[in-house]
């Protein structure tokens, strides 16, 4: 048997602005001392291998259930100390990707079906005209910036128009998911605690009005799929809630991410443009390179329900694992040349939606929305190029995105 590697201190390395900048080379620092890192004090196993996070994500003593962490947010102690930070994960737990076993597959059941890719493609001409109607509002030449004006917008309407969101509330949504994305970070202040938890107060509300007015629209979009789902008992009424609140947080901002972090690869990387330029049907295998290169979601949650070994190293029942994407979607050991930007890669087994059960739903949603932006990019404008330096946020450790990207175009 081995054992994790210990010893790094973790902490003051996730918050370090020059880590959140660019945490690809130390990150691989650490994956050549080992697969699995444990953080003594915390008990949290960082696993940084490709092979290690496989067996992660499809082991049955595995789950995502924070609730079983010890000593996690459920505990007593954990709400007499820190109650505000316990209302907030109290209050979202309610929802598939906090959820394991029979509960799961009730709250993801429903959505199944219109998220299979077979019913995605059906999407193509909506999401093509949103990417469009966007564009043709931008100048033929000058500078602008491609978060602001396109990366933003474009999945928040795409979501809008699938769940019949009124434009109107994109900019509430926007300001609800920036607070509440913040849950899935190791490092939270008790601030921001307080701010998704607003947020999550303020999300419910708007949701509570906004499906009763739909329920009485005899809505038809898939807003109808979780009202049904609820008419026939299938999720209580705050399950109902919440698992919209989740909707509109992961459809949102990951899809922001990759569309900006992919152009920003290209714009690096001008060869690799003009090889999509030449050959678009090189656009699919690049949109799942620019997930692979860089992730958006930088860590992928797991907590071991039972005691479990992971590549022969123990993992005790009630600890908390984090998946280091960026390393594991690098690894030598599975990519070849993993540190270089390939838009013909043919193997890409990353692991930015993650895996097993708990699978990104909306994968073939994102595919087909970066697919469609990537080619409406290339057909708007004969150049791109960078116009100024590109910005990454480094106010929060999980979501590693542009706050933005300031391109020339013409
Ligand atoms: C590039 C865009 C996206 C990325 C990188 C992404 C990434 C992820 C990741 C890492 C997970 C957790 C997987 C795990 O724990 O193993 C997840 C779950 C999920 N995502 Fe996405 N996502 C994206 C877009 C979307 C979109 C567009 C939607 C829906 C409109 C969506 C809906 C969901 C849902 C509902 C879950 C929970 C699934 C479950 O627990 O069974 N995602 N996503």
């Amino acid at each position: 048997m081995t054992q994790a590697v210990t010893g790094h201190d973790w902490w003051p390395m996730l918050t370090d602005p020059g880590f959140l900048e660019n945490p690809y080379p130390q990150l691989r620092r650490l994956q050549e001392q080992g697969p699995i890192h444990l953080d003594a004090q915390s008990g949290i196993y960082f696993v940084l291998g490709h092979e290690a996070f496989a067996q992660v994500v499809k082991a049955p003593q595995i789950g995502r259930d924070t609730r079983y962490w010890t000593p996690g947010w459920n505990s007593d102690e954990y709400r007499e100390r820190d109650p505000v930070g316990h209302a907030l994960y109290s209050g979202i737990q309610p929802q598939m990707i906090n959820v394991d076993g029979a509960d799961h597959k009730r709250m993801r059941g429903m959505w199944e079906d219109s998220f299979k890719a077979t019913a995605i493609r059906d999407l193509t001409p909506m999401v093509q005209a949103e990417a469009d109607r966007l564009l043709s509002r931008l100048p033929d030449t000058g500078e602008i910036d491609i978060i602001r004006d396109f990366a933003g917008p474009m999945p928040l309407r795409v979501l809008g128009k699938l769940l019949n969101l009124p434009e109107s509330q994109d900019e509430n949504i926007h300001r609800w998911s920036e607070a509440l994305i913040r849950v899935a970070d190791v490092v939270i202040s008790q601030e921001e605690k307080q701010q998704a938890l607003d947020a999550l107060t303020a999300c419910k509300d708007f949701l509570r009005g906004f499906l009763a007015e739909r329920r009485a629209a005899g809505d038809t979009s898939l807003t109808s799929v979780i009202l049904r789902a609820q008419d026939e008992g299938v999720l209580d009424e705050d399950e109902t809630l919440v698992n919209m609140v989740s909707m509109l947080i992961a459809g949102h901002e990951t899809t922001v991410t990759l569309i900006g972090n992919g152009l920003l690869l290209l714009l690096q990387n001008p060869g690799e443009m003009e090889r999509l330029r030449a050959d678009r049907s090189l656009v699919r295998g690049a949109v799942e390179e620019f997930l692979r290169y860089e992730p958006g979601g930088n860590m992928i949650l797991r907590v071991a329900r039972e005691d479990v070994e992971i590549c022969g190293i123990p993992i005790p029942a009630g600890s908390p694992l984090l998946g280091m994407i960026g390393a594991v979607n690098r690894d030598p050991a599975r990519f070849d040349d993993p540190d270089r930007v390939d838009v013909g890669r043919v193997a890409n087994p990353h692991f930015t939606f993650g895996g097993g059960v708990h699978f990104c739903l909306g994968a073939p949603l994102a595919r087909l929305e970066g697919l469609v932006a990537f080619n409406a990019l290339l057909d708007r404008w004969p150049s791109i190029t960078l116009a100024g330096k590109a910005r990454w946020r480094v106010d929060r450790l999980n979501a590693r995105g542009l706050a933005t990207l300031p391109v020339r175009v013409g």
